[in-house]
């Protein structure tokens, strides 16, 4: 069995990280979320990983590398453009052959594994098994529906009216089959070859799809908030942990980690958080929730239930809660006048100004 684990796509939601960066590669909890993906396929035994890398192809190697970290070997395999998750699929056919794979979208996280799911597959294989959900709002998902023997009788994207609360998680199991299905389908409106399409292609044409019910905590991280979230849910199962170091007049209170090489100079950290290695923090209070990854310095400032990407720097600002700072931002105050605010923000940034 192999895997395939999809880092392509667009990101549009994730604009600006996205202009530059793989959105698959932001951490939570100071961890990339495709390391999670990856881990969780090598604890369910599979080692033979295929990665769709789209324009961030160089930064997903440069990160991930041949594999061997993870005890997997990856091929890596390129997608012209992001023209969907079937396409995806297509573009994977040489890699597949025959083989049955799970397919794993690269942003999403799943607590507790794969493992009962890829174990269920083995020991019923049908044309495909999907994961579901239960979900608040089904009409920002594909949902599916089930007949009275459990399995999935129809697929819709985005119900306007609601017909199920079970959404499509970001793991599939397939045999070779839905090969078949996505060279039978055609794009959708938007333009993409749907993976819904192709499965429910499969349910068309009398193969069995079974699906069975995420027992953890799953999120698709393609928006902000979402982000936040994932970041939370890993921060609350931190290990505490201080390898840096807290001059006498710095305190970490709860699940906190400070990394090899921080520094904590008159601040406070209030977990769940995670001071990343090399970073420093001066008259600083990180609160609940937070993420500053490697090298930063932060100094006079408050903040909280955020995450803040390598090397950027925030001095004397009080106070940043719910946001995404990106790598080698600087956020500061000037004295400068007339006094104003002074941006040179990327395209698609948002600022929220209090
Ligand atoms: P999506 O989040 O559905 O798509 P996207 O990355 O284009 O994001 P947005 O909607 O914000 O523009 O993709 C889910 C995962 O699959 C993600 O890791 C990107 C990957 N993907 C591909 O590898 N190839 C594709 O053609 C598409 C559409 C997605």
């Amino acid at each position: 069995m192999k895997a395939l684990i999809l880092s392509g796509g667009a990101g549009t939601r994730l604009r600006p990280i996205t202009h530059t960066s793989a959105k698959q590669l932001v951490p939570v909890g100071n961890r990339p979320i495709l390391e999670f993906g990856l881990e969780a396929i090598s604890e369910a035994g599979i080692s033979d990983v295929g990665i769709i890398v789209g324009e961030t192809h160089e930064e997903i190697r440069a990160h991930v590398g041949d594999g061997s970290q993870f005890g997997t070997t990856v091929t890596y395999i390129r997608q012209s453009e992001p023209l969907g998750l079937a396409h995806a699929v297509l573009t994977a056919a040489d890699y597949l052959g025959d083989d049955d794979f799970v397919m794993y979208l690269g942003d999403n996280l799943i607590t507790g594994g794969i493992t009962e799911f890829v174990e269920h597959f083995r020991q019923e294989r049908c044309a495909a098994r999907i994961l579901l959900a239960r979900v608040r709002s089904p009409e920002r998902f594909g949902v599916a529906e089930l007949d009275d023997s459990g399995r999935v009788s129809r697929l819709i994207e985005k119900p306007k009216e609601p017909v199920s609360d079970l959404a499509l998680v970001g793991v599939y199991l397939f045999t070779n089959r839905i090969l078949d299905a996505a060279r039978a389908i055609e794009p959708s409106d938007r333009g993409e070859l749907e993976i819904t399409d192709a499965i429910q292609w499969l349910i068309d044409a009398g193969d069995e799809v079974r699906s069975q019910i995420v027992t953890g905590w799953w999120k698709d991280t393609g928006r902000l908030n979402d982000l936040l979230e994932a970041n939370r849910i890993v921060l609350d199962a931190l290990e505490p942990r201080i390898s840096g170091t807290l001059d006498e007049n710095s305190e970490v209170q709860g699940r906190v980690v400070v990394e090899e090489g921080a520094a904590l100079v008159n601040s406070h950290v209030r977990g769940p958080a995670i001071i990343g290695r090399d970073t420093r923090l001066v008259n600083t209070f990180v609160g609940p929730y937070t993420s500053v990854y490697h090298s930063c310095n932060v100094s006079d400032t408050e903040i909280e239930h955020s995450i803040i990407l390598e090397e950027s720097t925030i001095r004397d600002i009080s106070r940043i809660e719910d946001s995404l700072i990106g790598k080698q931002v600087v956020v500061q105050r000037n004295s400068r006048k007339p006094r104003a605010y002074r941006l040179m923000l990327g395209d698609h940034s948002k600022i929220g100004l209090a």
